[in-house]
């Protein structure tokens, strides 16, 4: 029998090494400040850096623990080698990927080229497997288990128009986690996956504004948007990292291959 812990034993994370994968602004941001406000170091891994390293700074400001920002492609397996090996020389280990980084440019099926296809897929779905791949090889020598959460998408649950590549990643990603969970188990290593709806960030900002341009302005589209959902508003990158949290967290100890829906009801419409 293993001893009750109380709500804030559960939700410590200190001593953890983090790495959240395109967490210098929107949802991964949140997450990084929700992790290390937890007490995880938290390591920001980012093609833009500059921002990377502007999130760290303010997110060791106001949570306390160290944050650091490195510089690296999520559709490089190469640079999830290098991204490991950093946070376990800043950190000690690695105990939580959050597989983050990710790109959801419309196109019409009909016009959506191979390059397209490949750069979305390379990011999203080629990037979070080699990422866990890196991540839980350090997990596994660390032998005290781990957390990989990988953010998958309501467009991998529900077709949307202009999005069947996007759609198709996440479709994968969703897959992934559940992969992955299976064969990582033994190692203690619970792999979980949360699908947002629609949550306000700037790229989510830019992909409207790039539809307004065909036909409907960029309120309309948010309008249509927010019309479709029960609770009445779209999601904040909050939202989505307070679920990421509890993923992390020991109050979900017995979770593995799930993936948590964080999208104001919008499935149910
Ligand atoms: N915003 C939404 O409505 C929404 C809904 C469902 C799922 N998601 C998923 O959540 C994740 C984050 O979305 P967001 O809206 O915060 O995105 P965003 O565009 O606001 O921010 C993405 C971050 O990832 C970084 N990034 C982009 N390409 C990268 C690459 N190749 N390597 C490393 N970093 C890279 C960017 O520099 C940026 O910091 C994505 O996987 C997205 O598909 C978002």
């Amino acid at each position: 029998m293993t001893t009750r812990q109380t709500i804030a034993q559960l939700f410590d994370l200190s001593g953890r090494g983090a790495v959240v994968t395109g967490g210098a602004m929107g949802i991964g941001r949140s997450i990084a400040y929700r992790l290390s406000e937890a007490g995880a170091q938290v390591m920001i891994a980012d093609i833009d850096l500059d921002t990377a390293r502007q999130t760290a700074e303010k997110v060791t400001e106001r949570a306390g623990t160290r944050a650091l920002a490195i510089r690296a492609d999520a559709s490089s397996p190469a640079d999830a080698e290098k991204v490991m090996q950093a946070t376990v020389e800043a950190f000690g280990s690695v105990d939580i990927l959050v597989n983050n980084a990710g790109i959801y440019p419309t196109s019409p099926f009909l016009q959506t080229t191979e390059q397209l296809w490949d750069r979305v897929l390379s990011i999203n779905l080629k990037g979070a497997f080699f990422y866990a791949q890196a991540a839980a090889r350090r997990m596994i020598e660390g032998g005290r288990g781990g957390r990989i959460i990988n953010l998958a998408s309501i467009d991998a649950l529900h077709p949307h128009v202009e999005l069947a590549h996007y759609g198709s990643s996440k479709a994968g990603v969703i897959m992934l986690t559940k992969d992955l969970a299976l064969e990582l188990a033994p190692h203690q290593i619970l792999v979980n996956a949360v699908a947002p709806g629609t949550i306000m960030t700037r790229g989510i900002g830019g992909e409207a504004q790039a539809r307004a341009s065909a036909g409907k302005s960029t309120q309309e589209l948010m309008d249509e948007f927010i019309r479709r959902l029960p609770l009445g508003r779209p999601g904040t990158p909050d939202d989505v990292a307070k679920a990421v949290l509890f993923l992390a967290s020991g109050a979900a100890d017995y979770m593995t291959g799930s993936v948590l829906v964080v999208d104001g009801g919008y499935l149910l419409s």
